[in-house]
């Protein structure tokens, strides 16, 4: 068993432990048609590829927990005819001894086998809800079993959401996912200098798209060894910064616009979530300064608080705090700062949260509140962004030399048994390193 496959044989241990008895059934995600009979890049489903590390379509993961406790993997055959015109795939055998499975079989024993496996168990841990074609057969198994009740066969009595014991694993992650998280922010904070330094090459010369800075993301994720950005990326010149969603990348950038980018590759299922905000010119007007600054005191703010045993919401309030003052300093809201954040005046100018879990999805599996509706306490081992901003669309209420600025400043952060670790610290982000990289 290779290294890999110990880590991920452990993460099933895990979860057979916590399912104490009962049977599991977690499919990955169907492959998809893009458009006649082009197909979208696969991706794995995210719970199925962190208990499995197997990355082809059409596999199912089960495990059985109780007397015996074992995982067996459905995959797709070996067939030299699709393999000739798709490539490599494991089939049952070797990926019993590469994945390190109890037992291996073919996908297509899987409406036989599954009424037998689910027989007697006592509970079915499956994700109920997410995947109507999932459910239409999960559902079929639970009949046929019932249908044997005169033969002294047991169907499961209670379905428990199997996603919810998943998502508790993944809130915290392993030295390996630790590794992985390193290098995939490295990936995604050099693309950014590079960008900031392609920007300062290309700029004066005539009309640059922002289309042409996301092609240098593209760019630098591969020749690093990512399979695929983690989302679609925003790049945002100018007033396109002020919708928080902007993805069309199709607009020219002005000489004394202000340039959004948020962008960040997938290493091997893991992301990474950086944003950057830098003059499109390589210098800062007074203004975008002023704005920046701000929003930089507030991110340092943020991270300062995330650590073990504080709550999910401090690093927000810390952001706020800032933002709030800065705000009433700019003349953008009235008030103290108290009435301010009292009244929420500040949403029109920051109106999204400070920060999501990271991991295998950039919005990351995990509660942020529990049953009685606290807020988590952060722990070593869990990983967020922290990605206050601000957002000037022109008003009456806002000073001109403030129209159409928005800026946010996103970082990776591994909270540690000490305080934290900022996992994107190699993209630049203070004033003086983004103007000093762009004029090098
Ligand atoms: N890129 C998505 C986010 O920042 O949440
Ligand atoms: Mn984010
Ligand atoms: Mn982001």
């Amino acid at each position: 068993m290779s290294i890999n496959s110990k880590e991920f044989s452990s993460r099933r241990q895990q979860l057979i432990a916590k399912m104490s008895e009962g049977i599991a059934i977690v499919p990955t995600a169907p492959e998809l048609i893009r458009n006649r009979d082009s197909h979208y890049p696969y991706r794995f489903d995210s719970h199925f590829y962190y208990l499995t590390g197997f990355k082809e379509p059409e596999s199912v993961l089960v495990l059985i927990a109780g007397k015996e406790n074992k995982s067996i993997l459905f995959c797709r055959d070996k067939d030299m005819e699709r393999e000739i015109w798709d490539g490599f795939r494991y089939g049952p055998e070797a990926a019993k001894t590469e994945f390190g499975f109890d037992e291996t079989y073919s996908i297509a024993q899987l409406d036989n086998m599954l009424p037998k496996l689910m027989g007697n168990q006592s509970k079915l841990f499956y994700s109920l809800g997410a995947s109507s074609d999932w459910d239409v057969k999960v559902t079929g198994w639970l009949n046929k079993v019932k249908e044997q009740a005169r033969t002294g066969v047991s169907a499961p009595e209670s379905v428990v959401d199997v996603r919810q014991l998943i998502d508790v694993q993944r809130l915290l992650k392993t030295p390996y996912e630790i590794d992985l998280m390193r290098r995939s922010a490295n990936i995604t904070a050099g693309a950014h200098n590079r960008a900031m330094k392609f920007v300062a090459g290309k700029f004066a010369k005539p009309k640059m798209y922002e289309y042409e800075v996301e092609a240098e993301f593209l760019h630098e994720f591969y020749r690093n060894g990512s399979q695929s950005p983690a989302y679609t990326s925003i790049v945002a010149g100018g007033a396109n910064a002020c919708t928080l969603h902007y993805n069309a990348n199709n607009c020219v950038l002005n000489d004394g616009d202000l340039l959004l980018i948020d962008a960040g590759c997938e290493l091997d299922g893991y992301a990474s979530d950086i944003t950057r905000t830098f003059p499109v010119n390589g210098k800062f007007s007074p203004a975008q300064k002023d704005l920046y600054e701000l929003v930089l005191a507030s991110q340092f703010a943020a991270i300062e608080t995330a650590k073990p045993g504080k709550h999910w919401n401090a690093p927000h309030e810390a952001a706020l705090d800032v933002l709030a003052q800065g705000f009433i300093d700019f003349k953008l809201c009235k008030g103290s700062k108290d009435s301010v954040l009292e009244s929420g005046d500040y949403r029109q100018f920051y109106m999204h949260r400070t920060g999501h879990w990271l991991g295998l999805d950039v919005h990351d599996t995990g509660d942020y509140k529990d049953k009685a509706g606290n807020w988590a306490i952060l722990q070593a081992g869990n990983t967020l962004t922290v990605e206050p901003g601000c957002y000037l669309r022109p008003a009456d209420n806002v000073p001109k030399h403030f129209w159409n600025i928005g800026i946010r400043i996103e970082d990776d952060v591994l909270i540690t048994k000490t305080g934290n670790e900022v996992l994107t610290k190699n993209a630049v982000k203070s004033v003086v390193d983004i103007e000093a990289l762009m004029k090098s």
